[in-house]
């Protein structure tokens, strides 16, 4: 016989049960959406190298990143795309936590960098389903103004940097040795370079000598009324002879066995210049079969540098990561011009400017 008592008991029972039940499914819910969303996050605040296979994380969940995208526009040559990509990547990685970033880059620039570099770790933007980026607020920025943090907050925005980005604040502060291991140079070009340095070494030394090359780089070509564009009279001119015969002292002072290697696609410079070179330096210029992404990889090779201005050789000279020097352009830092390698000057001890 059942009674009011027991009545009352078994839907106590039933009420605690159904309610243990609802609890426990909801929790099962929650916690599979943290894993999930952590999940997302965590494939891209993990060490680059071991997601190099694994871009488009995004993609393959179907959905739009949910917190800011940065990104870069492009423009000019491989010096310029590289410091786009760097500049990017710099930003990505010293504000991805304040500002939520997911870092895309244009396919313009991944294209052009990965002929001489392995395969990059930065999702390509046009990967990107379209609506993604269409229903979000965008926000353009100057070439060296701040990352708008407060503004980003709380948001799902573009943030756009400028193209011919060339962020060298961000770059040192970041550290260059980290963008290195992002920026790999394929086998091939490194294999050439040592071949090239082997040969070169033993029209000079022994095998076994110590010995340390210089690479140098001027800059010259359409470059030099690009910077008067810019600076008009303050231009005193591109560097000569003299500038590089003072920065080769400096290296033939400090090491007994150095090899010094010139390169420049501008030979009316070379013309002008060849015979005031210094007579008691092993110099040799252009010694190799010139071409864009090999000259690169040969200056990036290198153990010290002597460069003018630019991406391209401020570029290789970070590779190097030797003792660089730079040619003093006696301009202030927050002009509009070419300022690059003068930055990287202000704010790496081993890198001096000259005149
Ligand atoms: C100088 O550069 C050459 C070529 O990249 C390299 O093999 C050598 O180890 C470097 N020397 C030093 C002291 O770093």
């Amino acid at each position: 016989m059942i009674t009011r008592k027991k009545l009352y008991f078994i839907l106590v029972l039933f009420t605690v049960c159904v309610y243990l039940l609802v609890d426990f499914l909801s929790n099962q819910q929650l916690i599979k959406l943290e894993g999930y969303s952590s999940d997302e996050r965590f494939q891209y605040s993990v060490d680059t190298e071991k997601f190099n296979d694994d871009i488009n994380v995004v993609d393959s969940f179907g959905s739009c990143p949910d917190g800011n995208i940065i990104t870069v526009g492009f423009g000019g040559q491989l010096g310029n795309r590289i410091w786009e990509y760097m500049s990017l990547y710099a930003a990505y990685q010293l504000y991805k936590d304040e500002c939520r970033f997911y870092p895309y880059v244009p396919m313009e620039i991944t294209k052009d960098m990965e002929v001489v570099f392995q395969k990059l770790w930065i999702p390509i933007l046009q990967d990107l389903p379209e609506v993604c980026i269409q229903q979000r607020e965008k926000i353009v920025i100057g070439g060296h103004d701040d990352i708008p943090v407060k503004e980003l907050q709380g948001k799902n925005a573009v943030l756009e940097l400028p193209k011919y980005s060339a962020r060298y604040e961000f770059v040192s502060d970041y550290g260059f040795d980290n963008i290195r291991r992002e920026l790999r140079f394929k086998p091939e070009y490194v294999n050439e370079v040592y071949t090239n340095l082997k040969s070169l070494k033993s029209t000079y030394y022994k095998e076994n000598d110590d010995v340390v090359f210089v690479g140098m780089h001027y800059r010259g070509t359409d470059y030099v009324p690009h910077i008067r564009k810019y600076l008009h009279e303050k231009f005193e001119g591109p560097p000569t002879y003299e500038y590089y015969n003072k920065a080769m002292s400096f290296f033939q002072e400090k090491y007994e066995k150095v090899i010094f290697i010139l390169v420049t696609i501008d030979t009316n410079w070379i013309d002008q210049n060849k015979a005031g070179f210094k007579k008691d330096a092993n110099l040799a210029i252009n010694p190799f079969e010139s071409e864009k992404l090999k000259d690169l990889a040969l200056l990036s090779h290198c153990n010290h540098s002597i460069i003018s201005y630019g991406s391209f050789s401020s570029t290789a000279a970070l590779f190097a990561g030797g003792t660089t020097f730079v040619y003093d352009l006696q301009i202030p830092l927050n002009v509009k011009g070419p300022i690059l390698a003068m930055g990287l000057a202000s704010r790496l001890p081993n890198w001096h400017v000259l005149k």
